[in-house]
């Protein structure tokens, strides 16, 4: 078992995909073991976001995230970093197949709707950023 950290991200929460984004993973028969609707500061940003901070894109990143609320979730299952990694999609919606979040939603690669840890490291490192301990169910 594994678990993973999942972002519904502002432009998702704006559209109203909670729900259906939601219901993909609990289609999948996922297990919930967290979830939270809250704003991501800027020095969560920085954190989290530590690989992209001195990239070229991460000022319009962090503007778009930390500008209005996102759902975090802790999200476990077998293989659950890679299985939600594809559920989501490639990262630019142009690559994204249809049947993933990103491929039947995204149009633009910064609000491109969610965001699943990259590796299983990846995902102890930013479950402990967004998570206490004892909030995993
Ligand atoms: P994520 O971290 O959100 O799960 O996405 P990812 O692994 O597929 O993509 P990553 O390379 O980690 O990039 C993080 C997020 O930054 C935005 N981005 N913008 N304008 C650009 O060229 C660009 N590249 C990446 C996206 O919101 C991406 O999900
Ligand atoms: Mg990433």
């Amino acid at each position: 078992m594994e678990t993973t950290l999942v972002l519904i991200k502002p432009d998702a929460v704006k559209r109203r995909l909670i729900g259906e984004i939601v219901k993909r993973f609990e289609a999948k028969n996922l297990t919930i073991r967290a979830m939270k609707l809250m704003k991501m500061s800027s020095e969560l940003a920085d954190k989290h976001y530590a690989e992209h901070v001195q990239k070229g894109f991460y000022g319009e990143l962090k503007a778009f995230m930390t500008g209005s609320p996102l759902v975090a979730l802790a999200v476990a299952g077998p293989d659950a970093v890679n299985l939600v990694r594809k559920m989501m999609g490639a990262t630019k919606p142009a690559d994204s197949a249809p049947g993933t979040i990103r491929g039947d939603f995204a149009l633009i690669v910064t609000e491109n709707l969610v965001h699943g840890s990259d590796s299983l490291d990846s995902a102890k490192r930013e479950l402990a950023l967004w998570f206490r301990e004892d909030e995993l169910v």
